[in-house]
């Protein structure tokens, strides 16, 4: 089967509230996904690409199976936590309208419009403060959604706090290792509950976390999931603490590879100036084609970072890169830039076909796969 692109309903529908979201029957819309007129060859159907969804997209095991059949051969179960935790108000989503393609700090800091009309490049607003259903609901739905990866596929379990307390970060951790999932990411992207600035930004903290949640976890791979760490209020990104939060995790053990970004943090408006989202909330995350500079520089100063510690230890870090991933050309780049695996959460919602047009790219563009495609996949387990 091939995908159409632009089907404007795969995984996650903005004009439905996060419960209906869950609720929706992906299964029984996916018709709609596949073009009628082709099908894939079994050689893009059993082949594997470090490339899949972040933390997201796939609200639960329905959404996985859908994601891991369409081709995404990494797909990240969207972060849950200890206890339950209610969405921020409906709309989540909202179309972003940057003035340039890029985004930049500057113009996240003053004021980007956002409504309800879409345009290209695609950039959209997350706004649903980490809602997590109870253990009781997600351990075994996570568990079907491990079911349904394939062979050579892989399932990551995305978390974080619930409390602002460690115990909330290690209890969440150890909830998800009791359903099998065999890699663990730690969302260190979000506000820290109780606090306005985001954990990342707080590496002695960080360092606190991981390592009792890595004393918890034992031998099961633990990332982090970082920002684009910045400073303040500039494009620039604070050198002295990216090392810091390296040193304090993956030279202590405590972390075996980063993924970033996750969204730059904007104020959205209206086309009169006001805030475009309801309930006081002044910001929101962006994410999309605006915020794939950011994302490639990330993932080539952490590229640069791990080389170094590859030459002094011998073992550098794996590097996951995401931010504004929606065409071929897009994963490559993060491939050049140093990343190990590439996600996408914007781009596969527009595009369901966006894997399979990658897989092929790589089958039938000789030169660019042995560019960057093909050399050096290697999934985790
Ligand atoms: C609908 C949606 C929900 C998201 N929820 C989460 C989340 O729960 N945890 C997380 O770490 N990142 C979350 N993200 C951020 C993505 O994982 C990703 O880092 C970000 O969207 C940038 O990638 P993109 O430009 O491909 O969308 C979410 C993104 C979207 C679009």
């Amino acid at each position: 089967m091939w995908y159409n692109i632009n089907v404007l309903n795969f995984l996650y529908n903005r004009q439905l509230t996060y419960y209906e979201n869950y609720s929706r029957n992906v299964e029984g819309i996916a018709s709609s996904w596949y073009s009628k007129f082709s099908v894939e060859t079994s050689e893009l159907q059993d082949m594997r690409i470090p490339f899949g969804i972040p933390a997201g997209p796939l609200l639960n095991s329905r959404y996985c199976a859908v994601a891991f059949s369409a081709g995404y051969d990494i797909c990240t179960y969207k972060t849950v936590r200890a206890g339950s935790q209610r969405v921020n108000d409906f709309p989540n989503i909202l179309f972003v309208h940057p003035k340039q393609p890029e985004l930049h700090f500057a113009e996240a800091e003053c004021g980007v419009l956002a409504d309800t009309t879409p345009s290209e490049p695609l950039n959209i607003s997350n706004s649903f403060g980490v809602p997590s259903f109870d253990p009781d609901i997600w351990q075994p739905d996570m568990q079907l959604a491990l079911d349904s990866c394939k062979y050579g596929q892989r399932l990551v379990g995305s978390f974080q706090g619930l409390d602002g307390s460690i115990k909330s970060f290690v209890d969440a951790a150890k909830l998800i290792v009791e359903t099998g999932v065999k890699v663990l990411e730690l969302n260190t992207s979000c506000p820290n509950e109780g606090t306005s600035s985001l954990l990342c930004f707080n590496p002695k903290l960080v360092a606190k976390i991981t390592e009792e949640v890595k004393n918890a976890v034992g031998d099961v791979p633990l990332l982090i999931k970082i920002a684009y760490l910045n400073r303040a209020g500039t494009d620039e990104i604070d050198e002295n603490l990216l090392e810091e939060l390296v040193s304090e995790t993956v030279l202590k053990g405590r972390v075996q590879g980063i993924a970033a970004i996750n969204t730059i943090p904007s104020k959205l408006v209206n086309s009169s100036g006001e805030n475009a989202l309801t309930g006081g909330r002044q910001t929101s995350g962006v994410c999309g084609s605006g915020i794939k500079w950011a994302g490639l520089a990330m993932t080539a100063h952490l590229k640069a970072i791990s080389r170094r510690i590859q030459d002094k230890i011998g073992a550098g870090f794996r590097i996951v890169g995401v931010g504004g991933v929606s065409s071929p050309d897009d994963y490559f780049d993060y491939l050049n830039a140093g990343a190990d695996e590439v996600m996408a959460a914007t781009g596969p919602m527009y595009n369901a076909g966006l894997a399979y047009e990658i897989k092929r790219r790589i089958v039938y563009d000789e030169e660019r796969a042995v560019s960057g495609g093909l050399s050096g996949i290697t999934l985790f387990i």
